[in-house]
This record gives C-alpha cells, sequence and structure tokens, in this order.
C-alpha cells in the first residue's frame, strides 16, 4: 500500500543542493583529470560548504553562498594536494549548471499541472540559483526561487523557513518541504512545515529537533504524497 497522501498541501518547497540538483555532478565531470581524487574532493567540498555556513551563521560573519561555496572548494583542493587554480575555475563554473536529477523535471511539471505552488528555498545565492535553475531548464516549472540572501542568514535559522511562508502567503503547515539533507528536513519540521525527507544517500535519522512526515529515496513519487492525482 502507498503512504496515504498528506493533507491540505497548497505549495511544494524544495531544497536546491542536493535535493534538486546533484551537488557531485561537477566532480564528477572532471573525473578524467581528477582521477581517483574526484569522491574524496567532492565529499569534502560538500561537507566543509555546509560546515562553512553553519560557522558563519553562528560567528555572526555572513558571507554568501557564493563565497562559501569557493572557500570549501580551496580547503578541499588542498586537503587532497591539489593546487591546480584551472581545475577550481572549472569545478566552480561547473556548480553553475549542476545536474538535476533525473526524475525533477517531470515530477516539478507534475506539480504544477496538479495545482500545486512550486519553489526553491535554498542557501544558494540568487544568481547561482538562477543559473542552475537556466541550465536544467526548470524555469517554467517552478513559481519562486527564494535565497537566504533576502534574509542574510543560512539554514536553519528560522527566517530561512519563515521567507518561504511570507513569499508563499501560505500557513506553515500547507507547505510541503522537500530536502535530502536530514538536518534541513528536521529544522523544517521543527518550524511547522510538513516535510518529506529526500534521503538519496540512505543515511541514518538525525538526532536533532524535528521529525520528518515522510522518507522518500528520490522526488518521482512526490506528486502522489500530496494528492496529486
Ligand atoms: C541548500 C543547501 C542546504 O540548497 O543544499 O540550501
Amino acid at each position: 500500500m502507498p503512504d496515504p497522501a498528506i493533507p491540505g498541501i497548497q505549495a511544494c518547497v524544495f531544497d536546491a543542493y542536493g535535493t534538486l540538483f546533484d551537488v557531485h555532478s561537477a566532480a564528477a565531470k572532471c573525473r578524467t583529470d581528477l582521477g581517483d581524487k574526484a569522491d574524496t574532493l567532492s565529499d569534502i567540498w560538500r561537507q566543509k560548504q555546509l560546515q562553512y555556513t553553519w560557522l558563519r551563521s553562528l560567528m555572526g560573519t555572513h558571507a554568501d553562498f557564493w563565497q562559501v561555496t569557493g572557500d570549501a572548494l580551496d580547503f578541499a583542493l588542498a586537503a587532497v594536494g591539489l593546487d591546480d587554480q584551472a581545475m577550481r575555475q572549472r569545478l566552480m563554473d561547473l556548480y553553475l549548471r549542476l545536474d538535476a536529477y533525473p526524475e525533477v523535471p517531470a515530477m516539478l511539471a507534475r506539480l504544477k499541472a496538479g495545482g500545486i505552488a512550486t519553489a526553491i528555498l535554498s542557501n544558494g545565492a540568487p544568481a547561482m540559483l538562477d543559473a542552475a535553475v537556466e541550465s536544467a531548464g526548470l524555469a517554467d516549472s517552478l513559481d519562486q526561487v527564494l535565497s537566504v540572501e533576502d534574509v542574510g542568514i543560512f539554514k536553519p535559522d528560522p527566517r530561512v523557513y519563515q521567507l518561504a511562508v511570507d513569499r508563499l502567503g501560505v500557513a506553515p503547515r500547507e507547505i510541503c518541504f522537500q530536502s535530502s539533507n536530514a538536518w534541513d528536513a528536521h529544522a523544517a519540521s521543527h518550524f511547522g512545515f510538513r516535510v518529506v525527507w529526500v534521503n538519496r544517500f540512505g543515511q541514518p535519522a538525525e538526532r536533532i529537533p524535528g521529525t520528518p512526515d515522510r522518507q522518500l529515496g528520490d522526488l518521482a513519487s512526490l506528486p502522489d504524497l500530496v494528492g496529486v492525482t
């Protein structure tokens, strides 16, 4: 039996990086040159990128996600023993046109056809998000692309989740939020959204406040979960 639909959803709001877009697709496209360092580099890059968002928020030293992404890449390159400015540039350019996960375009189109509002809510700086959305051909399927830059602090600060409520004009319980980042899923649930944790990487549950309502391996069946027939 499929899970019963989550009732009363007016809008589906998506985390961007790791959820709609494959952050590891950048290093994967440089695998010929990176060799056996590609996966380690990509993992460290992502982990540091997220750590720097949390650290900057706690330190009160916000910088946008483009800078944080570049700083994290510099750390990752050093960690794997690479000093290669051309590779740095190439990876940053690729970050602007990450692959969308294969099920994403049809899933978004189905939500829109079913009358559900769609939005991104991301740490990404506006120009980064616009580039990724355009490159993946998702612009027509998204009603809004919301960036933390409008509140000047990163997830999981509650002001970020409130931004979606304010911009979409619907109650938190009418928003279904999707993230593959378990910490983001928990925080969004704690804020008051209905939440689907897209557990793409088979991770164990986090031990922090908040309880995602559902767990999926990818986004293909999301329209069914929010009652789109
Ligand atoms: C984002 C990060 C958390 O897109 O993946 O907000």
